[in-house]
């Protein structure tokens, strides 16, 4: 977790969510165990975090109702590309909400809901034998690991980004009129 100069911001919080690996979230499934595939992890002194979870992997939206009409009517497929959501807030920052994406997804190009960004789009490694993170989580087999700086801004620069904003589109009217 980063500020704009690049420095780590410590304790910071990640709130993470994602679909199982049947690619439905919990309020989607009919025989939910409990809330779960959900967590807020908290980075070290240093910026880190480390999450545990399964691969993501991509999925449909619902298309039962309006949305899968408009779906229909304008010829698109309901998939979006596998993804991890988060939202990354700290003290002192402007929350971001957002997802990484997996590289090798088909669908990357074609995401139903128009959400991806080259920004956003991760390599997930595979590892033969345990990194020593997935070591330290007890994990024995092989594993995918995918990394990710989220980078803050500052509270209410995006608000002084919008004034400035409007401000030039002001004078841009005014230069015309
Ligand atoms: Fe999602």
């Amino acid at each position: 977790m980063l500020d704009l100069d690049g420095k780590p911001i410590a304790g910071a919080v990640l709130d993470v969510w994602q679909t199982q690996s049947n690619g439905l979230y919990d309020s989607q499934d009919k025989n939910p165990n409990e809330l779960h595939m959900r967590g807020k992890f908290r980075s070290d002194s240093e910026g880190r975090y480390l999450i545990r979870t399964v691969q993501p992997v991509n999925y449909p939206i619902p298309s039962d109702g309006p949305v899968g009409a408009m779906l229909k009517a304008t010829g698109r497929h309901p998939m979006r590309p596998a993804h991890i959501h988060f939202v990354a807030m700290a003290d002192g920052y402007e929350a971001v909400t957002t997802h990484i994406f997996d590289r090798t997804d088909p669908y990357l190009d074609s995401d139903a809901v128009f959400a991806v960004k080259d920004s956003l789009i991760c390599d997930f490694v595979r590892h033969e034998t345990p990194t020593p993170e997935a070591a330290k989580l007890g994990i024995a087999g092989p594993v995918l690991t995918a990394s990710f700086d989220f980078v803050l801004q500052p509270a209410g620069a995006a608000a002084q980004v919008d004034v400035l904003d409007a401000q030039r589109r002001l004078a841009a009217l005014g230069a015309r009129a």
